[in-house]
């Protein structure tokens, strides 16, 4: 058997018990996948959130050496590990918020779609233990390709009749920190002060950065249009190449994960105007999912919001990212119905 990795103690049952009376003491939050690329540094900087209280890390391989090294950080969350599908139901039960980095990155050459066949499965059988254990959590998918994982889980969870579009949220916000990233770079400013709505999907050209509605307020030549807009779609690309065969973002992708999964936990507490882009069934476009700004409330994602004025480049980017977003939906949603 799996050596057993619970750890109980009484700061838990007391800030259970705070929660119980309604006190502000966290939420609980499972990460599938957590001894990878992506899960370690996740665990690590999720273990610092001050709103996480339960930490569950779920693997099929390896969760008892990072469960045993992130539990000795002195931060309030409890961590507990499990390991191997025979756990999966334990260590998604509670759950409040739930996120999936598990499955295959990509390597040189290879395309995300080029992950369907591996990853397609993963996420089906994860979603059919989450609509079984903790059908209410917010879920986070970051196994790739996004664009058909989302439909293959919301598919999964119409069949359980536990579909809520509101909670079922893809994860495109490695594609907007980078847009924060090279745009603060063209202007000569920080960051942290720069907002680019980036819509549409997650992969390629589905990933759409609307340059035209960047905060602060600014304007680019055309040829730095042509330039931000192949960096950003191409973003993931730069990283896999550069790793040559070694994986895809992980370090920059786990910042990115706990930007969204924070920003999910402060809306699950009530916090007023927490405003992200995600992928998640929208009624945006004619598309049954697309990737938009959403604000995060109690709920999950309660409002969505509409594109915007669009240019005319823009609006070209749309219609070519519409087409091959409309066939990897489909693509997920085929799978999980087959
Ligand atoms: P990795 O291979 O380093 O880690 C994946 C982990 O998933 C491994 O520890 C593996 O044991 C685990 N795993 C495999 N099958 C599993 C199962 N059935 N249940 C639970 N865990 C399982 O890969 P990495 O770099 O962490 O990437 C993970 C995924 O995230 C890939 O699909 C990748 O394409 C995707 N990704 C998504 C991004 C996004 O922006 N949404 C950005 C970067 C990567």
């Amino acid at each position: 058997d799996p050596p057993n990795l619970q750890m109980e103690d009484a700061a838990t049952v007391s800030r259970l018990n705070c929660r119980a009376k309604g006190g502000a003491a966290g939420f609980k939050v499972a990460i599938l996948g957590a001894a990878g690329g992506i899960g370690q540094p996740l665990a690590m900087l999720m273990k610092m959130n001050p709103l996480v209280s339960v930490l569950h890390l779920y693997d099929v391989v390896n969760t008892p050496g990072v469960t045993s090294d992130i539990s000795h950080m002195d931060t309030g969350a409890v961590v507990r590990g499990f390991l191997g599908q025979q756990q999966l139901e334990e260590a998604l039960t509670g759950m409040e918020l739930v996120i999936i980095p598990a499955g295959v990155p990509r390597k040189p050459g290879m395309t995300r779609d080029d992950l369907f066949n591996i990853n397609a499965g993963i996420v089906k059988t994860i979603s059919e233990a989450i609509a079984r254990c903790c059908p209410y959590a917010i879920v986070n998918v970051i196994s790739n390709p996004v664009n058909s994982t989302v439909p293959i889980a919301a598919e999964v969870f119409k069949k359980a009749g536990t579909f809520d579009p509101k909670k079922l949220l893809g994860v495109t916000m490695l594609d907007v920190v980078r847009a924060n990233t090279f745009v603060g770079e063209i202007l000569g400013l920080d960051p942290r002060d720069i907002d680019v709505p980036v819509v549409g999907g997650h992969a390629g050209v589905t990933i759409l950065p609307l340059l035209s509605q960047v905060k602060p307020p600014c304007s680019f030549t055309p040829k730095e249009v042509d330039y931000l807009t192949d960096r950003i779609q191409n973003g993931g690309t730069e990283v896999v190449e550069a790793k040559a065969g070694a994986g895809s973002a992980t370090l920059s992708m786990a910042y990115a994960a706990v930007k969204f999964a924070d920003a999910c936990l402060r809306g699950l507490r009530g916090d007023a105007g927490v405003v992200e882009c995600a992928f998640l069934a929208s009624q945006v476009t004619e598309l049954p999912f697309f990737a938009s700004k959403v604000r995060l409330g109690r709920t999950g994602a309660e409002e969505i919001y509409p594109l915007g004025p669009l240019n005319e480049y823009e609006r070209a980017g749309l219609e070519k990212a519409k087409k091959e977003l409309a066939a990897s939906i489909q693509k997920g949603v085929s799978f999980a119905r087959k």
